[in-house]
């Protein structure tokens, strides 16, 4: 047995039974190596191991759940609910710098860097305020004044609680006033001087001569009165509009299309329509929203409004919402001087991103404008390109959220006081605004619903212009537009 026994061992390890004699000493040694090489890849391993364990644990939180959107199930009731995550720590923190349009916020709100912002400053901006918006402990609570133009306000506020969702748990307690009207109000002559105390109010479009804090207009989440989607749809069919005609196979003319009976701007614009006396090169038509609405909005499709090789943009009464519709076109935008801003299109440039027209002499520019583009048609290509881009990528909707973000987070820290929930106001969540609203503004509500927190951080505010580079920016704006005035000039002397 015992023999046998052996036998069978010696046959499993032969070699080792062969060495245990003459190689004792080097062997042993060499095991001794082995098991303490062992040994320490074990050792490696089980530290790393940990190591990754406590990465895991710090760095990440699991995986955001999707929620769903709250009255699919015909479920109507209308309170908020606790169950949407109050934090949401990014597994994918970026350090992504915001576009440079951010940095107008520093300018925004320079007027109160100084002084702060005080409660008394708040209510010296509610009359004509629609909405007074708080913030606290990471939830919205709405006191509403007057009723907005269609459902602008109603949109805004959808917009801030979404942002709500995409960064749970970060935003700053805070109050403010929205006034949800078209032209700013707050004029900067009138408050002068180190105790100026202007007040903060919040709107969608701001002049050179006032001091109203521009914010994301409500388009963005869906203007519902005239079909248009949500920003991150029509993006979309935009882009992919784009791609169904190629530049060079556009009308080579200008195009607009709008409502002219807002300002008289527009309807000096009008003037300049082909007829069978004049040809500036514009083919200008009007848009009759009753009729469209009648008919569905088969007319008004965004994506398919791209056919032209030149979109004009002029305001109306103010600021036009069309703006990022047209210059999305990939289209050379002529853009009418204008006299008001909104967010992001201070970040543009003039021959960069657009063509400028004259406002004093549309037709006579417009005329320039075309010819000049069918000329130089890759420059042309190239000016509407650059605009697209800036639009797809600067002003895609993460970044219209980052600027909601940054403004708030920035205008909060310039707050004097603790914001407490008006005894008037009433909390406002997604669940009560989408359950009571049906048709297209509930499907415009589903679309742009937030369903999970966003997984990064957001991106990284630059830091303020300092003044001579602001002055330096502004003046190369103001350089390409007497630049274009100058051809202009040259070619109309010639032709005379
Ligand atoms: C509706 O929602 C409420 C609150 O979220 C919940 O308590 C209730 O069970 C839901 N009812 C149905 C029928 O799903
Ligand atoms: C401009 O001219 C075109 C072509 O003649 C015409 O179809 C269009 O209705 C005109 N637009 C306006 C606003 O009159
Ligand atoms: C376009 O080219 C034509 C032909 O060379 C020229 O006569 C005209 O002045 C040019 N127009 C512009 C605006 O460049």
């Amino acid at each position: 047995m015992k023999v046998n026994n052996e036998k069978s061992l010696r046959s499993f390890w032969p070699a080792r039974h062969s060495t245990a004699t003459g190689w004792r000493r080097p062997i042993n040694k060499r095991v001794a190596t082995t098991i303490l090489f062992v040994f320490f890849i074990f050792l490696a391993l089980f530290i790393v191991g940990c190591f990754d364990t406590y990465i895991f644990r710090v760095f990440s939180t699991p995986a955001p759940k999707k929620s769903e959107f709250p009255c699919t199930t015909g479920n109507l009731t209308q309170t908020c609910p606790e169950d949407y995550p109050s934090i949401h720590i990014p597994t994918n923190p970026s350090t992504v710098t915001c576009p440079s349009y951010f940095q107008w916020i520093h300018e925004d709100l320079r007027p109160w860097k100084e002084t702060g912002i005080t409660s008394d400053m708040i209510e010296r901006a509610r009359p004509t305020a629609h909405f007074r918006l708080v913030i606290v402990n990471g939830k919205a609570y709405v006191e509403k004044y007057t009723q907005s133009i269609q459902t602008r306000d109603k949109f805004t506020l959808w917009g801030i609680l979404q942002l709500l969702r995409w960064y749970p748990g970060r935003l700053p307690d805070l109050e403010l006033m929205f006034d949800c009207g078209d032209r700013p109000v707050v004029r900067s002559s009138d408050f002068q001087g180190p105790n100026a105390s202007p007040p903060p109010l919040f709107r969608y479009c701001s002049d050179h001569q006032s001091l109203d804090i521009v914010f994301p207009d409500w388009s963005f989440w869906g203007w519902a009165e005239i079909n248009v989607r949500p920003w991150k749809n029509v993006l979309k069919d935009i882009k992919e509009g784009n791609s169904r005609t190629k530049w060079k196979d556009r009308v080579p003319y200008a195009y607009w299309k709008g409502n002219p009976y807002v300002d008289p701007t527009r309807q000096d614009l009008l003037k300049c329509n082909v007829s069978d006396q004049n040809d500036w090169n514009a083919r200008l038509y009007v848009q009759d929203w009753e009729q469209e609405s009648k008919q569905g909005f088969k007319q008004s499709n965004l994506q398919d409004q791209c056919t032209h090789r030149y979109k004009i943009y002029i305001e109306g009464w103010a600021w036009s919402v069309s703006e990022k519709y047209i210059l999305a076109c990939d289209s050379m935008t002529l853009y009418v001087r204008p006299r008001y801003y909104d967010f992001y299109i201070r970040g543009m440039l003039p021959l960069q991103h657009y063509w400028p027209i004259r406002d004093d002499a549309k037709c006579s520019s417009l005329k320039f404008s075309v010819e000049w583009g069918n000329n130089h048609t890759q420059q042309a290509q190239a000016i509407g390109e650059a605009a697209s881009n800036f639009i797809q990528e600067d002003l895609k909707m993460d970044y219209v959220y980052d600027y909601m973000y940054h403004i708030l987070n920035e205008y909060a820290k310039l707050l004097k006081y603790k914001p407490r929930i008006p005894p008037g106001a009433v909390e406002l969540c997604s669940e009560s605004m989408a359950c009571a609203v049906n048709g297209v503004q509930g499907k415009f509500m589903r679309e742009s619903m937030v369903v999970y927190p966003s997984d990064t951080n957001p991106c990284t505010m630059p830091p303020p212009y300092d003044p001579s580079a602001l002055a330096e920016f502004l003046n190369r704006k103001d350089t390409s537009i007497r630049q274009v005035e100058m051809w202009e000039n040259e070619y109309w002397q010639k032709s005379k």
